[in-house]
């Protein structure tokens, strides 16, 4: 499905024309229906890996190496084809719902915008498949979020918004970056959730970046570590917790906090997405 080689990311200083690398030559491969989850501490370059796959890298920033979705070389390909890919076959989930949304625009608008095949549907269709989209992901009282504007919803609800929308173009893959640090512990836990159950129901591929390593294990099939623009190694959450091949890993073990001692851990984690009403209000 996604296959990165030999990826190098150089940025210019535009005063200076200084050249850094911030990505050393990284490789992985993401198959159809796998979640890969992309960790390290702050400053790794998680955010930048998802930026060149989207194409959104600084500006000045040089892309090397390849990029592959599908067959399709994203690095070769030109502005409008990889304006297509994009559109269709990429959906990014950041930390910041507001980011993706338009604060003057209704939700309800955002999710029509946002689908595919909204100009060839009536306006009652396009606003039933925006209902059933928000009840797809955990949202009873769809009338009143679909007529409010962002600011009147918490961040839990428009993040649950923002998934809505990113699985409604039908995407090939989701990249999660961060996306639940901005809500609550609890929010979080359902959010996350969410973003799991429907990608397991679409089939959908993911790189889900994330500090947690806990989270990360508990969401995705291979976790790769990042440290300093570099993947220092990939594996399943087993092979990287009880067999860490770098001292860097294994403190990166060390140092996450433990939120249940040990043995008792909530088993049901991630078991039930659960519907919230929290802001049903009436
Ligand atoms: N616009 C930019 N121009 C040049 N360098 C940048 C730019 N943005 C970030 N960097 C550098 O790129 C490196 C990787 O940053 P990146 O945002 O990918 O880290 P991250 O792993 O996502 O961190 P965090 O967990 O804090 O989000 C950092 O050294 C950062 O200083
Ligand atoms: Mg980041």
């Amino acid at each position: 499905m996604l296959k990165i080689e030999n990826l190098v990311l150089t940025v210019t200083d535009p005063d200076t024309g200084q050249e850094t690398e911030i990505l050393h030559g990284n490789s992985f491969e993401l198959a159809q229906g796998q979640a890969l989850g992309l960790v390290g501490e702050s400053g790794s370059g998680k955010s930048m890996t998802l930026r060149c796959i989207l194409g959104i890298e600084p500006s000045g920033a040089r892309v090397d190496g390849s990029i592959e979705l599908d067959g399709t070389d994203l690095l070769g390909a030109s502005g409008e084809a990889l304006r297509r890919i994009r559109a269709n076959d990429l959906a990014l989930i950041a930390q910041n719902p507001h980011g993706a949304l338009n604060p003057v625009l209704p939700v309800g608008r955002f999710l029509v915008e946002g689908m595919s095949d909204a100009r060839s549907m009536s306006r009652a269709d396009a606003e039933a498949k925006a209902a059933d989209l928000l009840r797809q992901v955990g949202i009873p009282d769809t009338e009143r979020v679909l007529h409010s504007y962002p600011h009147q919803l918490s961040g839990g609800m428009l993040q649950r918004v923002v998934i809505a929308g990113a699985i409604s173009g039908d995407p090939k893959v989701l990249l999660a970056d961060e996306p639940t640090t901005a809500l609550d512990v609890t929010t979080q836990a359902e959010v996350v959730a969410i973003l799991d159950e429907k990608r397991r129901e679409h089939g959908l591929s993911m790189i889900f970046v994330t500090h947690d390593l806990d989270l990360a294990a508990a969401v995705c099939d291979r976790l790769a570590v990042m440290r300093d623009g570099e993947i220092l190694e990939i594996g399943t959450p087993e092979e990287i917790r009880d067999r860490p091949r770098t001292e860097y890993t294994r403190a990166l073990m060390d140092a996450r906090p433990l939120l249940y001692p040990e043995g008792h851990e909530p088993a049901a984690f991630l078991s039930s997405t659960g519907s919230v009403d929290e802001e049903a209000g009436s």
